[in-house]
């Protein structure tokens, strides 16, 4: 069975007090509830002072970014080999990325392979926006982006990966997907492109998580279906409280617990 997994993506917001402040208002819950896997990722400047809170707990740390290169003349970008040891896993190819920075999926693939080469858990972000969704290109797009991800990565590898699918018309609209439709893209037509990639046995065993607008409110109708593995969660994650009541009904979800 896929050990489910639930990222907080808080974006752009917290200072380094703040974001240290959230971390000890919800390390307590988010250490009660060891059957999911709990990751945060608060912006860059703060990944130092949170894995020193992080010590000695199973919560994981991730970044939301990273550039390719281990190190070179790329002003303002941050490497791979300033992340591994400091935290486990990267968010590579976020919608915002993709639509404000001008990320491709070249480079997006590029990013995997890096994260992968330096031991960091890659979480990679696929989705249609509204237009593409409204122009019954979602399919399309979706295992488009899949397939580039995944370019040149051998199966063993690609186990390693997580997908988040998140739909961008979703994203910090306060318009979710139903579970079903979330569960058809992602059953469907995202294990579907890795079992063409692949073979069935890979596509079952990577992990894919829903995300866009989900909530305390939302969380278990997307948990309850078996292709769903979690969610990466933006603005929910900056409320303490409720990001632990949320990994507690991924659980609750889950393992009936
Ligand atoms: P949201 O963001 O939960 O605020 O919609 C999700 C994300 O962008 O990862």
């Amino acid at each position: 069975m896929r050990t489910p997994i639930i990222a907080g993506n808080w974006k752009m917001h917290t200072t380094v007090e703040e974001a240290m402040e959230l971390v000890r208002a919800m390390l307590d819950g988010l250490q009660a509830v060891p059957q999911v896997e709990r990751v945060l990722c608060p912006p860059f400047v703060s990944l130092y002072p949170v894995a020193g809170l992080l010590k000695g707990t199973d919560i994981g740390l991730g970044a939301q970014n990273m550039h390719w290169e281990e190190k070179g003349a790329f002003t303002g970008e941050i490497s791979p080999l300033m992340l591994k040891g400091l935290c486990q896993y990267v968010i590579i190819g976020h919608s915002e990325r993709r639509t404000y920075f001008g990320e491709t999926d070249e480079g997006v693939n590029r990013k995997v392979k890096a994260a992968l080469a330096h031991g960091l858990t890659p979480i990679v972000c696929v989705g249609e926006n509204l237009a593409q969704n409204e122009a019954g290109e979602t399919d399309a797009v979706v295992s488009g982006q899949v397939r580039a991800a995944f370019a040149g990565i051998d199966a063993a590898s690609a186990r390693r990966i997580v997908i988040a699918y998140e739909p961008v018309w979703a994203i910090g609209t306060g318009r979710a997907a139903t579970g079903e439709q979330a569960s058809r893209v992602i059953g469907g037509v995202i294990r579907g492109t890795l079992a063409e990639l692949y073979d069935a046995g890979t596509a079952q065993a990577i992990r894919v998580q829903y995300g866009g607008s989900t909530n305390a409110k939302n969380i278990r109708e997307f948990m309850a279906y078996p292709d769903i593995d979690g969610a990466l969660v933006g603005g929910a994650s900056l409320k303490a409280d409720e990001f632990v009541e949320m990994v507690r009904l991924a659980a609750k979800v889950k393992f009936g617990a």
